[in-house]
């Protein structure tokens, strides 16, 4: 009996759709077979409510846990930030530092706003940005959480998502007034933001977009969205939720070598821990005083000092350049199988993200199979990987023989047309990291 499903039959009765996050739910997995919950997490170790241990190449937690779970550092720290109260009615001296070296990283910036999770750090980025600018509408790229200014976008037309997240997203619950306010473009094609700028009267004062996601920027992407940004006066928000902290120790931004008028990160940033940031040019961000944005929440000092170890530990260790070079490890062990067994892969996202999908008409089925036949061998593994200080040469080649061992059954099951799956097909899952 496979104990998480059990429980997620429960769950579905008392939470709708049965957990918070959607890229946690077992139907983008492994439909009825997936393990689900956890009872421990420990370095890149998984063991679920049937005792049974996986090693995570899934994602660990969602791309955040970039030091590995529990990490006895974060962990000491935080027990003493717990012994010394976590929430006072004075304030955490710890949100000082974490502003200091966040933009001592950055220097093209001048002051850091907090929050806890990505999407609301994103919807006080765009509060932000729209008072200073003065303009209602904006320019957007990707994925920035679940906000209603976010999901307007299928007021106008309904398939609006559908190559920036998931198709079939509706708007229901939505605000009408956010209608005709938002305007997709798309990643590495300069042409669609020229045309939103090209409309007049178009009132577009913000450009918000991940700097790098499944593409490279092409040749002066980037640098020619700065320069519509900065002739239209409008503020270029670069979402660093999921690429900070990675390939290289602050924003990814700083490898590629051009800067945004607002950062934004989370995930990485406390290892796991609820805290993200909001930084930006000093002139821009002084307007969050001449609105009201403001949290108890925000104020706690866990996130503060998870995000503070956090760095330290990432800049002592050079921890970023070494998990970069365990992405390209796995990019390369995905290629060399892949022409081995002859199969047809594409391989995505920056170097410590790295992204596999499947060629074929059928992909969601044969990412499916590949899940089931990794999970029996002990990995939690789905298309995308986040790599983790846990980890280490050793058990990359692990996975990367069981990789291989799958890739040879994928191969026959393509020769005799038919994949032996025990359950469902997977779900779909964001268009954005198949670019
Ligand atoms: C680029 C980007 N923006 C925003 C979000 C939303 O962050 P959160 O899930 O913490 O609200 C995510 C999460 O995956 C993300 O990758």
């Amino acid at each position: 009996m496979n104990k998480g499903q059990e429980l997620l039959k429960k769950a579905k009765k008392l939470i709708p759709g049965g957990n918070q996050l959607l890229s946690k739910r077992s139907e983008l997995f492994l439909p009825g077979l997936w393990p689900t919950y956890y009872k421990k997490a420990k370095g890149c170790k998984v063991w679920d409510l049937n005792n049974k241990m996986y090693y995570d190449f899934a994602g660990m937690g969602v791309t955040s846990c970039v030091l590995g779970y529990s990490n006895k550092d974060v962990n000491k720290s935080l027990i003493n930030g717990l012994k010394t109260g976590s929430m006072c009615t004075l304030n955490a001296t710890e949100e000082v530092d974490l502003a200091k070296e966040l933009l001592n990283i950055h220097k093209w910036a001048g002051m850091a706003k907090f929050c806890k999770s990505g999407g609301e750090a994103c919807m006080v980025a765009i509060r932000i940005a729209r008072a200073y600018s003065n303009k209602n509408n904006i320019a957007f790229c990707g994925y920035h959480g679940w906000h209603d200014w976010y999901l307007a976008t299928n007021m106008n037309n309904k398939k609006n998502l559908d190559k920036q997240l998931l198709p079939g997203l509706k708007t229901k619950g939505v605000s009408n007034s956010f209608k005709n306010s938002i305007k997709p473009f798309m990643y590495n094609d300069i042409k669609t933001l020229k045309k939103i700028f090209k409309k007049k009267n178009n009132d577009v004062g913000i450009i918000i977009m991940e700097p790098m996601r499944g593409a490279k920027p092409s040749h002066n992407f980037l640098k020619q969205v700065k320069y519509i940004a900065k002739k239209n006066k409008a503020i270029l928000i670069f979402d660093e939720i999921t690429s900070g902290f990675k390939d290289n120790y602050g924003g990814l931004h700083l490898k590629l070598k051009v800067s945004p008028d607002i950062a934004i990160f989370g995930k990485s940033i406390g290892n796991g821990y609820p805290i993200s940031a909001i930084i930006g040019k000093k002139k821009i961000m002084q307007v969050a005083q001449e609105t009201f944005i403001s949290s108890t929440m925000w104020t706690d000092r866990l996130g503060f000092i998870a995000a503070n170890t956090t760095l330290k530990k990432l800049k002592k260790s050079n921890i970023n350049k070494m998990i970069s070079n365990y992405g390209n490890k796995i990019k390369n062990g995905w290629k060399k199988s892949a022409k081995k067994n002859d199969i047809k892969i594409g391989i995505s996202g920056q170097d410590a993200i790295p992204y596999l999908r499947f060629d074929y008409p059928n992909s969601l089925e044969i990412l499916t199979y590949f899940t089931q036949e990794m999970l029996k061998k002990g990995f939690l593994a789905g298309a995308q990987v986040a790599t983790s200080y846990a980890y280490n040469d050793k058990v990359i080649n692990k996975y990367l023989k069981e990789v291989d061992n799958v890739f040879g059954k994928i191969n026959n099951c393509l020769i005799n047309g038919k994949f032996p799956l025990k359950g469902q097909i997977k779900h779909s899952t964001f268009k954005r990291l198949n670019r």
